[in-house]
């Protein structure tokens, strides 16, 4: 389904990205595995690699400036194509609004929303001039597209959780906009909104084996154990499928929109959610 395909990938050393990191390479896609987390990285990628697929581990910051730009590059000097970019980095920095320090916001709006937006720029030259020199040949348009990762909290609000929800519903008026800038080249922009996926965001906080370091300051993810047990506890109600998803489960959804059998959607936010807010 992506042979002869690239596809990079935002925070793929682990959970939801590394999971898709897996499933693209298995449809033949070559993957550029980017992480803050190097060891991390690079771990996706040598798993690929020892499947037999194409990847190569690319780590950084996506926040940092002239990253992306870096990332974009390695896709084309290392597998001479671009096709698809997933911008999945991201974590959480929690706090009641009327806590929330400046610091918290922007750092949650730079990752979830400004460096999405950087990396699209990024990409522009390359998804654009390959798209319209196929339009002027009158060959087939291959598949090209941006899947940006948003959240039930970025569409219904999350109490704790501003920055974030800010981010989140952000970047479906990116992905909204690009697919109408981009439409006519053929190039889709979708949003995969997830809701309750079993990863390091979602467990509990007294579980984490360890914080992230922002900037030189520690970040404890994951959620208050009296919180998840509150979330736990009533799951059937909130949601129909009553369970969290698996990264796997998650992941497919971006697969699956970023793929040719999606050819025909743009602009649209697919709900990953077991139901969740319907
Ligand atoms: N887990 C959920 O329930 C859930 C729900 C809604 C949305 N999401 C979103 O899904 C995406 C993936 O989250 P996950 O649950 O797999 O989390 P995760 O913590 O398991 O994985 C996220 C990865 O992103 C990397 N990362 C963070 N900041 C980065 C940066 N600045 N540059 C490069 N890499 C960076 C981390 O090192 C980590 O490996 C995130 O955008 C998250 O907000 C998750």
């Amino acid at each position: 389904m992506f042979n002869d395909q690239t596809v990079v990938i935002t925070g793929a050393g682990r959970g939801i990205g590394a999971s898709a990191a897996l499933q693209f390479a298995e449809h033949g896609a070559c993957v550029v595995v980017n992480d803050l987390d190097a060891a991390m990285a690079a771990e996706t990628a040598n798993a690929i690699l020892s499947q037999g697929g194409q990847a190569v581990a690319a780590s950084g910051d996506v926040t940092a400036a002239g990253f992306p730009e870096l990332l974009i590059k390695t896709a084309i000097d290392t597998f001479g194509n671009l096709n698809v970019v997933v911008n999945n980095a991201g974590y959480t920095w929690d706090a009641m609004a009327h806590k929330l320090t400046d610091e918290q916001w922007q750092a949650i709006l730079d990752v979830h929303l400004s460096a999405p937006f950087r990396m699209i720029r990024a990409a522009a030259p390359y998804l654009r001039a390959a798209a319209a020199a196929e339009l002027e040949s009158g060959a087939s348009l291959s598949n090209r597209c941006i899947v940006n990762v948003s959240s039930t909290s970025g569409l219904h609000g999350n109490i704790g959780q501003a920055n974030y929800a800010a981010g989140k519903m952000g970047i479906v008026g990116l992905t909204k906009t690009m697919a109408k800038e981009w439409g006519r080249l053929g190039i889709r922009c979708n949003a995969v909104a997830f809701g309750f996926i079993d990863t390091r965001l979602t467990r509990s906080q007294e579980a984490q084996e360890e914080a992230i370091e922002i900037d030189g300051r520690e970040v404890v993810l994951g959620i208050p154990q009296k919180v998840r047990s509150m979330l736990d506890q009533d799951i059937h109600l909130r949601i129909p499928l009553g369970r969290p998803a698996t990264d796997e489960e998650a992941a497919a959804g971006i697969v699956l929109i970023a793929s040719p059998l999606a050819s025909y959607i743009t602009g649209h936010v697919l709900e990953v959610t077991g139901g969740m807010g319907i």
